[in-house]
C-alpha cells in the first residue's frame, strides 16, 4: 500500500468520534449468526479497523488478534479494548499488501468489509478444520464494478472448500459465513 493511501485510512480514523465500548459489535450481516461463534479459542481479524468487532469477539471469550495498515486505527482499537478490559485483544499494524502476517491456525477468521483476492488462499488455511470464516465485502452485485467490490459469486467462490453457513449479496455487499 503506499504512503498515500496509508495517509488517507489515518485521516478517517482520525476525524470520527473515538469508538465507545458500545460500539463493540459483530458487522450487521453476521450478527443473526452472533450464537455460532465460539466463546474460547483464537481469533484474527483481517483488516480489523477500529476493533469493533475484535472488541465482540473477545468479549466472547476469543483470543484475538487485529492487524490493520492504519497506525491510528490500531491505536484505537488499542484503546478501546483497554477501556472495555479486554484483555485477549491485541493489535498491530500490518500492511496486507505483503501478505497474511505468519500465525498458527485460529478457530475463527474475520475479515469485514475488506476484499484483497491475493489473501484468499491463507485466509483459508489460517482456518483450523472446524473453524469459522466470515468474510464480508463490496460487491458488484446492485452496485457498479469497481476495484474493491466482489464480482458475483467470488466469495463463494474463494470459499468453496468450506461449508457456507449463510451468504448474501445484495445492495453493494456480499459476505459469506463458512465453516472450515
Ligand atoms: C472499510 S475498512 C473496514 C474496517 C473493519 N474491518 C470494519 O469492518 O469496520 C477497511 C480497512 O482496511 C484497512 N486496510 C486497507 N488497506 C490495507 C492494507 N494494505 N493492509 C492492511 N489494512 C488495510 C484500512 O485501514 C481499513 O481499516
Amino acid at each position: 500500500m503506499s504512503d498515500d493511501d496509508r495517509d488517507r485510512w489515518d485521516g478517517r480514523y482520525r476525524s470520527l468520534p473515538p469508538a465507545e465500548p458500545d460500539d463493540g459489535r459483530l458487522p450487521t450481516v453476521f450478527q443473526p449468526f452472533a450464537h455460532l461463534f465460539p466463546t474460547d479459542g483464537t481469533a484474527l481479524d483481517v483488516a480489523c479497523g477500529r476493533g469493533t468487532a475484535a472488541v465482540w469477539l473477545a468479549r466472547r471469550g476469543l483470543t484475538v488478534r487485529g492487524y490493520d495498515i492504519s497506525p491510528v486505527a490500531v491505536a484505537q482499537a488499542g484503546v478501546l479494548a483497554q477501556r472495555c478490559g479486554c484483555t485477549g485483544a491485541s493489535f498491530a499494524v500490518a500492511d496486507l499488501d505483503d501478505g497474511l502476517p505468519p500465525g498458527d491456525p485460529v478457530d475463527v477468521l474475520l475479515c469485514a468489509n475488506f476484499r484483497d483476492r491475493r489473501l484468499d488462499e491463507a485466509m483459508r488455511y489460517r482456518v483450523r478444520a472446524g473453524g469459522l470464516l466470515a468474510v464480508s465485502a463490496l460487491s458488484e452485485v446492485g452496485a457498479t464494478p469497481g476495484r474493491y467490490r466482489a464480482a458475483p459469486g467470488e466469495l463463494r467462490r474463494a470459499f468453496s472448500t468450506f461449508d457456507v453457513i449463510a451468504s448474501g449479496e445484495a445492495d453493494g455487499q456480499a459476505w459469506v459465513l463458512a465453516r472450515r
